[in-house]
């Protein structure tokens, strides 16, 4: 089981870098902890952003303006006019890929407004974008030849001197511990919104585990301080209430039935006016009935059958309770255009913080993010395989691996880590969410130190070596713990109010 490029991460990041790796004479596998078809990607739902005619320098500079001021000053220009140029070309790609992108009578593709940006330019497929690009992306990269390795969990990683030279995993039909060695490695895994559970459109397992990998293998962590609040989640649910609704026309209002904020404000802005409205005791809506069933079937229609299916709302007809939940981060590994400092390891999407986004992502850049820099991932990753040799694995590190899943498996428990786990997310929303102070900051932490403490003696209860469930989530609720640290940590420094960071203490930017 060898492969000359092996990338982390069935998203869109992960399946763009593998299609630009693989080539007729080479072999790409793709792995995934889980099954391929679940991934934050499939879940964003509202669009791409883009300007679709390159000779449009006026729209590309506010493009480019636009992400740059949601970032409040701290992305890197460079990245974010790479990024943007990319954008049209990117769309052409999928579309050739087989995404059908909503179009006019003509054949020109839709755009609609986002929150943040000076024009329309979010590109988008209903209100399943996301779900969209990734079965494109899937069925493209069988045609071309990767192989997919569901099912395993990235222990570590494997390095020699200062070069990358595989990826240890978890296999999990039968917990055995494997070595995929690989000239280069692309790791785009994703975030760590997902520790925030019970207030995240994310799902749970979602927690920055190759972050934590990332860090163990010595690489920085980046900007951490900074995750995104989506304003709209079903309130029951969390489910995420697209941004798209607002872009078509939808209302906020309070339970006194007003609006109290520009719906295309910027996320970070959104959603600290509704959790200021919840202070003063008020509930939060979104109100899309005027728009019509016709406009909400044809626009939103996975909206409409989320609401009607998980809270019984029919929002062509009534209002439809929203908070904000976590949804994006911004901070993760910091790269260079893809780039770490282990040679032949790229990291890309969003579990690095390459310089786009800074303290507050634009709404339609995600996805374009993703597919930009994992298109570019691939290209790098493949470049460096054709020159390099397989380097050899220190097998130190996997015996250290096996003998610490071996721990988890010896001895007892009295203690139930999924009441951990949920614990961690309600404290992390409390103390380090929207609002966030030097005491609440400092609670969090001596909380989560004290979890840390109790994850080592956290052991299976369940000694079944197949498909172990519980062995997973303790080793991803370690991982979790070690993030949750690295944002709270970043969230104290950080002595200002910026974008998605507010602190109470230091409301100025
Ligand atoms: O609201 C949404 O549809 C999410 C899009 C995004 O995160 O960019």
């Amino acid at each position: 089981m060898i492969y000359d490029v092996v990338v982390v991460g069935g998203g869109i990041a992960g399946l763009m870098a593998a299609i630009e790796a693989k080539r007729v004479d080479n072999s790409v596998a793709v792995i995934t902890k889980g099954n391929i078809f679940k991934s934050n990607s499939a879940m964003a739902s509202g669009g791409i952003n883009a300007v679709l005619n390159t000779n449009d320098r006026t729209n590309l500079k506010s493009h480019i303006q636009d992400t740059f001021n949601s970032s409040k000053g701290l992305a890197e220009i460079n990245a974010i006019t790479y990024m943007c140029q990319k954008a049209s070309h990117i769309i052409h790609k999928l579309e050739e890929y087989g995404v059908n992108f909503d179009k006019d009578e003509d054949g020109n593709i839709l755009q609609r407004p986002f929150g943040g940006g000076s024009i329309n330019r979010t590109c988008y497929v209903g209100d399943k974008t996301g779900f969209a690009i990734t079965q494109a992306l899937i069925k493209k990269a069988k045609e071309v030849g990767v192989t997919f390795l569901v099912n395993n969990y990235v222990l570590n990683l494997a390095t020699y001197k200062t070069s990358i030279s595989g990826v240890i995993c978890l296999r999990r039909e039968d917990t055995s511990v494997l070595v995929y060695p690989a000239k280069s490695v692309v790791l785009a895994g994703g975030g760590y919104a997902g520790i925030f559970r019970g207030n995240s459109t994310n799902a749970q397992d979602y927690t920055g585990d190759l972050l934590a990998v990332c860090l163990r293998a010595g690489l920085i962590l980046k900007d951490m301080e900074f995750l995104q609040f989506h304003p709209t989640g079903i309130a029951k649910t969390n489910y995420l209430v697209t941004e798209a609704a607002r872009g078509e026309g939808g209302y906020l209002i309070n339970s006194d039935g007003k609006r109290f904020i520009n719906e295309l404000e910027t996320r970070d802005k959104i959603a600290k006016a509704i959790l200021e409205q919840q202070q003063m005791g008020k509930e939060v809506f979104i109100d899309l009935r005027h728009l019509g069933t016709e406009k909400i079937q044809q626009k939103l229609p996975s909206l409409y059958n989320a609401a009607y299916n998980q809270v019984g709302i029919d929002i062509s007809k009534e209002l439809l309770k929203i908070k904000p939940v976590a949804h994006y981060s911004m901070g993760g590994v910091d790269t260079n255009m893809t780039e770490t400092k282990i040679k032949g390891l790229f990291v890309c999407g969003e579990m690095a913080s390459n310089g786009v986004h800074g303290a507050n992502r634009l709404g339609g850049n995600s996805l374009l993010e993703g597919t930009v820099f994992g298109e570019l991932a691939g290209i790098k990753a493949y470049e460096y395989s054709k020159e390099a040799e397989f380097l050899p694995i220190d097998y130190n590190v996997v015996i250290k691996d096996i003998q610490n899943i071996d721990k988890i498996f010896e001895g007892d428990t009295t203690k139930n880590f999924n009441a951990i786990r949920i614990s961690l997310g309600k404290v992390m929303f409390e103390k380090v969410g929207i609002i966030r102070s030097k005491k609440s900051l400092i609670q969090a932490f001596d909380y989560v130190k004290y979890l840390r403490r109790e994850s080592y003696s956290l052991h299976c209860i369940n000694k079944e070596k197949r498909n172990n469930v519980e062995l997973i989530s303790i080793l991803e609720l370690r991982n979790a713990l070690e993030i949750s640290e690295a944002l709270i940590l970043a969230a104290k420094k950080r002595k200002e109010s910026r974008g998605a960071h507010f602190r109470e203490d230091y409301p100025k930017e």
